[in-house]
């Protein structure tokens, strides 16, 4: 498969205008996506959860025009969201090739997301993958193939071209996303299901989202991964990635925790490790980060919970466990790090699988 793949042969039907709605789920990375190159290829293979209750619903409402320029609007929670439209219409700039409709139509894109978007939760994963499935879902209508499903593949394919990491939030429940030499099927240019057999306890799997830090990061993912190509450990980074990713493989298998938690928790602090020792270097932690972090410690020693963390590109903090230890782990988040939230806010999620059309 390559990107010629996904150029659409000619369209054979005509739509005048309508309407069409995605829910697509944010992700979490167990092994971390950092470093790209070409047009939004990952520089080492990644593998998320699907996340089920953090998401992003877009509507995308057509008509037809006759101008040969891209014609849309972005609405936030019903309001007009002009600082989001730069970012569409470079997407709708790197997508045309593969969804040459676009400049056919007027659109209103409405989007809403279920947690709040000044949360510090990155929603380019959720709302490019949503985004994607509406344009998808158009495009089989426009090719007269109504009856068949909607191609997740292409789907994947272009929410890439928004966010790399949107394109491990179509389905779910594991997805891995950029060539593995032991995951067949795995591709720089979609995500795949993990094709693997994976133990009772990674089913369900819990995620407390602890809301460290609510404001704008200093800096961006973009930038981030920028710094990736001058970075004197890049190629090291990249090994680890892949060989954490090949350790992961029996640990899913066989069910080990002790073991999940070393690739999860060591992958975190690789990836801001990265961060640290970029040229310039920043720092998205903030000090409740580290708190929460010497407290999860401190808590998994005393009581051999399998209770671990996992940080995205910001101060917020994933904290994972198995359904089986729902309740102490809810009793231990509320008595010790529940004070180092902003406002004691966070988000209960778990592991979901995948986007729904609505
Ligand atoms: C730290 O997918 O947000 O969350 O491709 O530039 O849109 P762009 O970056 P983005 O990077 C997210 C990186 C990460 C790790 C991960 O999700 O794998």
């Amino acid at each position: 498969m390559n990107e010629a793949h996904f150029i659409p042969s000619q369209y054979t039907q005509t739509l005048e205008k309508g309407q069409l709605s995605w829910e697509a789920p944010s992700n979490i990375a167990l092994v971390k996506y950092w470093g790209k190159y070409g047009e939004q290829l990952p520089k080492n293979a990644s593998i998320s959860f699907t996340l089920q209750n953090c998401n992003t619903k877009t509507s995308l409402i057509f008509e037809e025009k006759k101008s040969e320029e891209f014609d849309f609007e972005v609405y936030l929670d019903g309001k007009r969201e002009a600082s989001f439209e730069p970012k569409i219409q470079k997407f709708f700039e790197r997508v045309f090739v593969y969804l040459p409709f676009l400049k056919d139509y007027k659109f209103k894109i409405e989007t809403s997301n279920s947690f709040p978007h000044s949360s510090g939760i990155a929603s380019s994963a959720s709302g490019m993958s949503a985004l994607a499935l509406c344009l998808v879902d158009l495009e089989r209508a426009l090719s007269g193939a109504e009856g068949s499903a909607v191609d997740l593949k292409k789907a994947s394919f272009i929410a890439r071209l928004g966010s790399g990491s949107a394109c491990r939030s179509i389905e779910g429940d594991l997805i891995v996303w950029g060539d593995h030499i032991q995951i067949p099927g795995s591709s720089n240019l979609i995500g795949v299901k993990y094709p693997f057999e994976v133990h009772e306890n990674f089913k369900n799997y819990q995620d407390t989202i602890l809301l460290v830090d609510k404001g704008e990061k200093q800096v961006s993912s973009t930038v981030g991964h920028d710094l990736m190509h001058e970075h004197p450990f890049a190629l090291e980074r990249f090994k680890q990635a892949n060989e954490n990713l090949s350790k992961l493989i029996p640990i899913l298998k066989s069910g080990a925790l002790s073991e999940f938690i070393k690739i999860v928790e060591n992958e975190a602090l690789s990836l801001h490790a990265m961060m640290l020792t970029s040229m310039p270097y920043f720092i998205l932690m903030k000090p409740n980060t580290l708190e929460i972090i010497n407290r999860i410690w401190t808590f998994r020693a005393r009581t051999n919970s399998n209770i671990c963390f996992t940080l995205d590109a910001g101060a917020n903090v994933h904290v994972l466990y198995p359904l089986l230890e729902k309740e102490t782990v809810s009793i231990f988040i509320k008595q010790e790090l529940i004070q180092f939230c902003k406002n004691g806010e966070c988000i209960e999620d778990q592991v979901g699988f995948g986007a729904v059309k609505n």
